[in-house]
């Protein structure tokens, strides 16, 4: 169970941040089968759920993953009912093997989380997580930002040092697309090619990599970011870090930055 402790223990950090209001974001994780083995037997499915696009690169894997309409604040107190464990079994079909346990199902985002998990393992393979929340002032920028990635990703980068090494890929923007559904996640996981996050204008982002904490860490850096942003855009503002400021924390942490933006 140490596993549901950890995932339920990140949920709830996203809840007292005030990035998942009531049944706001979701999270998906890959776990080994000796994981899911600790919790449930993998080989009973308890039902299957079917998705309308290809998942055959990803067939045989476990994912834990939040159920739609479920709070994250409740997570900690109610795991088996508000988190499923699904095995994908074939190109269309994934099978529930535990939790889920008043009837719930994935969240309506599970489209967009498989095929990012589909896009992020051809780039790395050790690739595990994606979280998707309503993180405040990421959505704040994008009511007063032009909806462009390059423009976001400068930005962010100049807020605070800690940005470009954090995020040295940038961030990728797209516009108001209706959520819920498999184009949203043909869209975001066709940017997840060269980016772990994904921002999702007037709605929130989506975040990617190998670890619960490097991912929670990621969205804390991006939110932090965003919050700097906010409280200074429209204020004079009399010194901000320069792009020569930006490569030489590059050359000194050695990180390889999107170039095209400072450059
Ligand atoms: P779910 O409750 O289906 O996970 O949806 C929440 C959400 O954030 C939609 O984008
Ligand atoms: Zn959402």
């Amino acid at each position: 169970m140490k596993v549901i402790n950890e995932v339920t223990g990140i949920l709830n950090l996203l809840y007292t941040h005030g990035w998942d209001e009531r049944n706001g974001g979701n999270l998906s994780y890959i776990l080994e089968e000796e994981e899911v083995k600790s919790v449930c037997d993998p080989n009973v499915v308890l039902r299957t759920f079917e998705y309308d696009f290809d998942m055959t690169s990803i067939i045989g894997k476990f994912f834990i993953i939040t159920g739609t309409g479920t709070y994250f604040k409740n997570m900690v107190a109610a795991p088996e009912v508000n988190l499923g464990i699904i095995k994908i079994i074939d190109k269309s079909h994934a099978a529930l093997v535990w939790g889920y346990s008043e009837g719930g199902r994935p969240t309506s985002e599970s489209p967009t989380h498989l095929q990012c998990h589909i896009e992020r393992l051809k780039q790395d393979p050790n690739h595990r997580l994606v979280i998707h929340c309503h993180a405040t002032n990421v959505i704040c920028m994008t009511h007063v930002c032009p909806l462009d990635s390059n423009f976001f990703t400068e930005k962010l980068w100049k807020m605070q040092t800690e940005s470009i090494v954090v995020f040295p890929e940038g961030v990728a923007v797209l516009p108001w697309i209706l959520c819920g559904g498999t184009q949203i996640g043909i869209e975001t996981a066709n940017l997840m090619k060269e980016y772990r996050s994904v921002i999702w204008a007037q709605h929130g982002i989506f975040c990617t990599g190998k670890t619960l904490d490097e991912v929670f860490g990621l969205i804390e850096t991006i939110e932090k970011a965003a919050e700097i942003y906010m409280k200074v855009y429209d204020k004079k503002i009399y010194q901000s870090i320069t792009n020569e400021n930006l490569i030489e924390i590059a050359q000194a942490f050695k990180i390889d930055y999107r170039h095209g933006i400072i450059d």
